[in-house]
């Protein structure tokens, strides 16, 4: 048997709205809970074993809410910024209630994979240097990269820091050799960018396509997001 919540809280962690919105719909009458109408937010149930309807609609119950944004150029990777939009203005009202916060970051300038979460344990894992999640990475580079050039960055190449990067994998993706695939296992700060300069290429272009168990989905157009399905949480969740 679980902990008994509020169900406007329920009805909230569920993705139906703010708490304002979650107490409009309870007044119009659309909520069921076992059977019965229910119109008081206050009521306290065990969302593990009670029928709660919207609508007629199941609500399924989530304890936590995990979304896959495909991050546009111009945004930046934090929750609140003054001056600049942030990936947070790109989430709809009915999650960015849920206090999600980014799991690692990308540059303003770099699109693709950005994993939203409240799940601070499992963001905590996913960050821990020691957990070497593979993140790959669409490169677009300024010139031709060399065959030298590919097997140093596989190899490990030092940063302008000092910092000699751990072993990666890299291909060339376009005939021209300006277009590279790279997975790298860690994340310092300009990790990528920093890497292509260590072999003397400037990075014209940057796109996270995977991280850890996670593909960007192709459907998800540039600024969209989606939840993750049960089988990514669930994969996510055997890393760390
Ligand atoms: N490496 C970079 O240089 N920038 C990113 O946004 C991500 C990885």
């Amino acid at each position: 048997m679980g902990k008994r919540q509020r169900l406007d809280k329920i009805l909230s962690h569920a993705g139906c709205g703010s708490r304002r919105e979650v107490r409009d719909l309870l007044r119009a009458r659309r909520v069921m809970v076992n059977g019965r109408v229910v119109t008081g937010g206050e009521l306290g149930i065990d969302p593990e074993q009670a029928s709660v309807l919207v609508d007629g609609q199941p609500v399924q119950y989530r304890e936590f809410t995990y979304l896959m944004l495909n991050k546009p150029a111009g945004y930046l990777t934090a929750t609140r910024d003054r001056n600049a939009p942030t990936v947070l203005d790109l989430v709809p009202e009915r999650w960015r209630v849920r206090r999600l916060a980014p799991v690692g970051r990308l540059d303003k300038d770099t699109e693709g994979l950005l994993l939203l979460t409240n799940d601070g344990p499992l963001a905590h894992r996913l960050l821990a240097p020691a957990s070497r999640i593979p993140k790959t990475y669409l490169v677009r580079v300024d010139k031709p990269v060399t065959p030298e050039d590919l097997q140093s960055l596989a190899a490990g190449v030092v940063l302008d820091d000092g910092y000699w990067t751990l072993p990666a994998q890299v291909r060339p993706v376009n005939e021209g050799n300006t277009e590279l695939e790279l997975t790298i296992y860690e994340g310092k700060y300009h990790q990528v960018k920093r890497m292509l300069k260590a072999v003397g290429k400037q990075v014209r272009y940057l796109q996270r396509r995977t991280m850890g168990p996670l593909v960007l989905d192709p459907d998800l157009g540039l600024g969209a997001c989606r939840e993750l399905t049960a089988e990514e949480i669930a994969r996510l969740k055997t890393i760390g």
